[in-house]
Order: structure tokens, then C-alpha cells, then sequence
């Protein structure tokens, strides 16, 4: 996937125009991990929305998979290669059984009855959730159903899956099971993830950490720049790493961490030092 020179602006009732989006350039390369965040308001959802042709740049273009974003006719063929989940859970189930529910976008795509079933069955199994295709959706948990939604979109054979803070109204266990589907989509099935997040602690499980401000690009991380970048992230507002407070804890109790400290293993050793 590629993004060049997008800006994008939103009209609003009263005509005028807004840019919530400014230069973006981005590459996203098969079957990586990636994490987009930045502060209310900063961009993520509308980036989000322009993969999938949701909607169209005002200015430079989006190719996926070397198909334009702009062009009508590749629409459809986007819309498969690039499966979408949202915050909320309940807003994403459209069947009242398990299986019927992953069973509609293949159903649309017109696939053979076999070929829906073996879909669902896989796609069920690679979210965690195997056996669970007469569960009526309604008697699922929240993090569930939010796999659900996953397996309804893995169903449709995505090369990229963007999931715009899905875990946002889960509890911790909804919101590992989550990172660890995602986890395994993009390392063993090479499905490229882009998870938008405001949580650190989660944009530490990926691979690339993307920054957004105002509408750009502000920083392209790996994550071990991420924690050489703590005082930025504050800064901005994004908020801090669990290992800044921690590290801010100890120096109050008298243990100053030293400075080389970047990861959490470098905690971790150092904290053991002491042992
Ligand atoms: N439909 C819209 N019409 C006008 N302005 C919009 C519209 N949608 C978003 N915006 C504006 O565009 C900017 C970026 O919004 P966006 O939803 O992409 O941010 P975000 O980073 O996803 O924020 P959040 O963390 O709150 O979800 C914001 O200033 C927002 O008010
Ligand atoms: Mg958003």
C-alpha cells in the first residue's frame, strides 16, 4: 500500500473546508505489524478511511496492491484486499448466529457454499474462536464479538486488515485476546495490520509505530525509538510509556535508572542487578 502526497479536507454544512489530513506519505509492505497513533483529533480515522477508499485524497493518491484508490471501478477490489474493523463491537455484528455473520461478505462475493464454510471455519479458528459457528452473537462477550467482527473481515482473504481502536471499549482480557489475533494474523498469515490506538502499552506490540499530529506525519518509529522519544510523546499529549512511570517511580524510592535505558529488557536487567 501506498499513500503519496495526500492531504484530505472534510466540508463542513457551512461550505468551508477543513484539512484534516496534510502531505501524508506512507509505504505499507506485506504482512507487517504497524501502529498509528496521536491525540484526539490528530488524523488516525480519516488516514484509516482512505485505505479502503471510504474516501478519496482532495490531493496525491493511495494505490493498494497497485490499484488507485481514486479510480471507481477498483473500489470493490479495495474494499476486499483491505478489511476494516471498528471501536465498536456491537455496531459490527449484522447476523444474529456466529456463522451467518462471517458468512456475509463471502456470501456477497458469491463464493460456493463450500468454499463459505470452509471460509468461516478457518477465519473462526484463526480469531480464537473455533466451534463457535450456532453461538447466536448476542450470548458473546464483548471481545468476542469483536473477533467476530475480525473473522467476518479475514473472511473476504484481506492482505490488510485496519482496525481503528478496537479495543477501546474492551477489558484487559478482550484486549489481549485481541493483540494476540492480531499478532498472529500478521506473522503467520502475512496480513499487513494497522491498528489505531491510545494506548502505548499496545503500540509497543507492533513493528512500526506511526505518530500523527495535526493532520501529519510526525514521527515513523520503530519501537525501540519509541522509548528514546518519551519526553515528545508527552509533550504531545499522547501520553506516557508504562517504563517512564516506572522509571519515574523508582528514581522517587532513591533508584535513578541509568540513562542507557531504552527497553523494557533494559528495565528488566537493571531492576535485576540488584537481586
Ligand atoms: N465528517 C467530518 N466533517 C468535518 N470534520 C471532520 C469530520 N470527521 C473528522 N473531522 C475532523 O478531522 C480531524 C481529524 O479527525 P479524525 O477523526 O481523523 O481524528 P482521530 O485522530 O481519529 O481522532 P480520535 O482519536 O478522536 O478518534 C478532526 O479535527 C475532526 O474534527
Ligand atoms: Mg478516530
Amino acid at each position: 500500500m501506498e499513500v503519496r502526497g495526500v492531504s484530505y479536507c472534510y466540508i463542513s454544512p457551512k461550505g468551508e473546508r477543513f484539512k484534516a489530513l496534510k502531505d501524508i506519505n506512507l509505504r505499507i509492505r506485506p504482512g507487517e505489524f504497524i501502529a498509528l497513533i496521536g491525540v484526539n483529533g490528530s488524523g488516525k480515522s480519516t488516514l484509516a478511511k482512505l485505505f479502503n477508499a471510504m474516501i478519496i485524497p482532495s490531493k496525491g493518491w493511495v494505490r493498494v496492491n497497485g490499484l488507485r484508490t481514486d479510480v471507481p471501478a477498483h473500489k470493490w477490489e479495495i474494499r476486499k484486499l483491505v478489511g476494516m474493523v471498528f471501536q465498536n463491537p456491537e455496531n459490527q455484528i449484522v447476523a444474529s448466529i456466529v456463522e451467518e455473520d462471517v458468512a456475509f461478505g463471502p456470501e456477497n462475493l458469491g463464493l460456493s457454499r463450500r468454499e463459505i464454510l470452509k471460509r468461516v471455519n478457518e477465519s473462526l479458528e484463526a480469531v480464537g474462536l473455533k466451534g463457535y459457528n450456532k453461538w447466536p452473537a448476542d450470548a458473546l462477550s464483548g471481545g468476542q464479538k469483536q473477533r467476530v467482527a475480525i473473522a467476518g473481515s479475514i473472511a473476504l482473504k484481506p492482505d490488510y486488515l485496519v482496525l481503528d481502536e478496537p479495543t477501546a471499549m474492551l477489558d484487559c482480557r478482550g484486549r489481549a485476546e485481541i493483540l494476540k489475533v492480531l499478532k498472529q494474523l500478521s506473522w503467520k498469515q502475512g496480513i499487513s495490520v494497522v491498528l489505531i490506538t491510545h494506548s502505548l502499552e499496545e503500540a509497543l506490540l507492533a513493528e512500526r509505530i506511526i505518530l500523527l499530529d495535526g493532520g501529519r506525519i510526525i514521527k515513523d518509529f520503530s519501537p525501540k525509538d519509541l522509548f528514546k522519544n518519551t519526553s515528545l510523546l508527552e509533550e504531545l499529549g499522547v501520553g506516557k510509556l508504562p517504563i517512564s512511570v516506572l522509571a519515574e517511580r523508582l528514581a522517587r524510592c532513591g533508584f535513578k535508572p541509568p540513562g542507557n535505558l531504552v527497553t523494557l529488557d533494559d528495565m528488566v536487567d537493571w531492576i535485576c542487578s540488584f537481586a
